[in-house]
């Protein structure tokens, strides 16, 4: 297997794994893939945790927003990527709408784990969201909780938007990190905050933080995949590193991508908020 690391070119990664790697201070290395050859790749370059993601509404079918995906297409991408994906923690997005109450989320998450072949779900959000959360997880579906900027909140927000720069806001972040994992979360992924916020909620919580455009402070990074090899069109947002910029491989890139995050080079401070 060519990875960067060559310990972590061991056994599938599992939730207990990545518990391990935060307590022993290892930086989880995050990427999205819609599809088999994506998965390959991150899977081959030693990403720890390869998320299929409903940004795929965006990047894939080219939408505005990842409001049209629907639990068909989450199951369609997540079975394809399953397939080249051996070492890789897969984590599936549960899409807009897919999860108004416990029991419909509960039979879309099943879905996403028996059709999807997928080892965890993602829910973005809290309120009412955390109902869901403790329903799936006290029936063995591992959740992942994504707060933050929530790109399913995007007509709320008026725009993809920094959340939690002003005291109030921040708060109701921190509670919402919370509540997440007194709700079962295994893992939180944190979108688009202040990095002092990611550092504070970080030492709160203890589950893995996953940020992306978090700051350095938090136990792992994520990426969009299309965005770290320079593929998305349109304007770059900041917390984006073209890792394919001056080398000459997608492997390269992505090799580039997990040591940087590893090593503690990305995100820097250019990237932050
Ligand atoms: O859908 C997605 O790709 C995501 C990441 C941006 C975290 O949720």
């Amino acid at each position: 297997m060519n990875v960067a690391d060559p310990a972590s070119a061991s056994l599938p990664i599992t939730v207990p794994s990545l518990r391990k790697m935060k307590a022993d201070g290892k930086q989880i290395v995050a990427a999205t893939a819609y599809d088999a050859s994506f998965g390959s790749l991150l899977d081959r370059c030693g990403v720890d945790l390869v998320l299929v993601g409903d940004s795929l509404g965006m990047v894939v079918q080219g939408h505005a927003t990842t409001l049209s995906v629907d639990i068909e297409q989450m199951i369609y991408h997540s079975a394809a990527t399953a397939r080249s994906v051996a070492r890789a923690l897969l984590v599936a997005d549960m899409p807009f709408a897919s999860y108004p109450e416990p029991a419909v989320a509960f039979r879309n998450a099943a879905r996403l784990l028996a059709e999807g072949h997928a080892s965890m779900v993602k829910l973005e959000g809290d309120g009412p969201v955390l109902d869901c959360l403790r329903y799936l997880s006290d029936r063995e579906i591992p959740v992942c909780a994504h707060i933050g900027m929530t790109p399913q909140s995007v007509l709320r927000f008026g725009g993809f938007r920094v959340q939690g720069r002003n005291d109030a806001a921040a708060m109701r972040i921190r509670d919402a990190a919370v509540a997440v994992e007194q709700a079962g979360a295994e893992i939180l992924v944190l979108e688009c905050v202040p990095s002092t916020l990611a550092a504070e909620i970080r030492a709160l919580v203890s589950i893995p933080v996953i940020g992306i455009g978090a700051g350095p402070d938090c136990d792992g990074q994520i990426l969009v995949s299309y965005d770290l090899l320079g593929l998305s069109a349109g304007k770059r947002p900041r917390f984006v590193k073209n890792f394919l910029q001056g080398r000459g491989s997608v492997d390269e890139a992505v090799l580039a991508y997990a040591a940087d995050v590893r090593s503690g080079a990305f995100p820097a401070a250019e990237h932050s908020y």
